[in-house]
């Protein structure tokens, strides 16, 4: 049977980089329109580590998405080797903070003030766990004799194993898992373990950023990886398993800082982020799990409601743009110039 149009409850976006300033307000509304919730990661400069600077950005978020008032972003804590555990506590009973996330010092954007050693915040994360607190994990382990295709699969046995071991009731989620190994590790681990597929590494591999000539539009941390990782993604994404949700890790920079001499990682998927998803399934024959993953998931995870409103997608043909923004703003979405077979919304 072909289905060529999908109704599902509204999804959420558990992974999404929504900048600030004039980049918040140009990007925002692409995910604010598509999605009800997003987890807003806060890797601005200067990072945001206190509730009152998490408050105030969920402000200038609000402001730049008014034209959806439905959305509900959802903030989280950038933990530091020296961050407060109470802070991260007063936060999240005021409903500031949902989550906080580690970056592993110099793993990747504006990382520098990140964590140099899991067990130095280990008191941290015992309030953590205490309070029901999920920690998001850049799941990568950085040293200059780790092969970059390398450090998950390094970080898996290196880091997420001992703090499972050591902090079992901890709720915890590996973000953007690239890797059959994160995975297998993650299906294999107990309820409280959790994991985001970006829908970048369900479509792409490593030889698409590099056979033919570079693409530093594809470009992003952790790298693809290959052709069998991505297989085990779209395997472990349209499996069912209540683990796994979608989690986009949109993540704009404009042109110039991507196309340099050494350029930026992270893909601007955000504008048609539903509509790419939506495609992996249908070629994997599985639309009928794609509500679980997209709308169910995350939630359950989170311990959330699930959202009232109902979206619709259908299959037919759209053009992505070239870009996206004017000026110093000029952003080149994910897929640009190609052709989508599906779409969002009514049309
Ligand atoms: O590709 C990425 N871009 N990965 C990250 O972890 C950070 C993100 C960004 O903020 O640009
Ligand atoms: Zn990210």
């Amino acid at each position: 049977m072909t289905v060529d149009t999908l109704i599902i409850t509204q999804p959420d976006d558990w992974h999404v980089h929504l900048r600030d300033g004039a980049m918040l307000n140009q990007v925002a509304p692409y995910t604010a329109r598509q999605f009800g919730r997003a987890i807003i990661m806060p890797n601005l400069k200067p990072p945001v580590t206190t509730a009152a600077q998490a408050a105030a950005y969920r402000g200038r978020i609000l402001q730049a998405t008014r034209a959806y008032p439905d959305f509900t972003p959802l903030m989280t804590a950038y933990l530091t080797d020296t961050i407060d555990a109470q802070e991260l506590k007063n936060g999240h009973s005021e409903g500031i903070f949902t989550a906080a996330k580690l970056y592993p010092a110099n793993a990747t954007t504006n990382s520098a003030a990140g964590v140099t050693d899991i067990r130095k915040i280990y008191p941290v994360l015992e309030v953590m766990q205490e309070i029901g607190m999920p920690l998001l994990l850049h799941g990568e382990m950085v040293g200059k004799d780790i092969d970059i295709f390398d450090r998950e699969a390094v970080f898996l046995d290196a880091v997420l194993q001992p703090l499972l071991d050591d902090m079992p009731e901890l709720k915890v989620v590996l973000e953007h898992i690239t890797t059959q190994d994160a995975a297998e590790f993650v299906a294999a681990a107990s309820g409280n373990l959790a994991a985001t597929i970006t829908v970048h590494h369900l479509q792409i591999n490593r030889n698409d950023i590099l056979v033919g000539g570079i693409k530093p539009h594809l470009y992003c941390l952790p790298v693809a990886k290959r052709e069998q990782h991505r297989l085990a993604l779209r395997k472990a994404a349209t499996s069912g398993n209540p683990k796994f949700f979608l989690g986009t890790d949109t993540a704009p920079h404009v042109i110039t800082d991507k196309e340099s001499a050494c350029g930026c990682a992270g893909i601007f998927s955000a504008p048609h982020a539903l509509e790419n998803y939506v495609q992996v399934f249908d070629e994997e024959n599985a639309l009928g799990q794609f509500e679980a993953f997209a709308s169910l998931n995350g939630s359950a995870f989170y311990g959330l409601p699930t959202n009232p409103r109902k979206v619709t997608l259908r299959k037919q043909p759209q053009e992505v743009p070239a870009v996206i923004g004017e000026g110093g703003l000029v952003v080149a979405p994910y897929k640009a110039g190609e052709t989508l077979p599906w779409q969002f919304g009514d049309s």
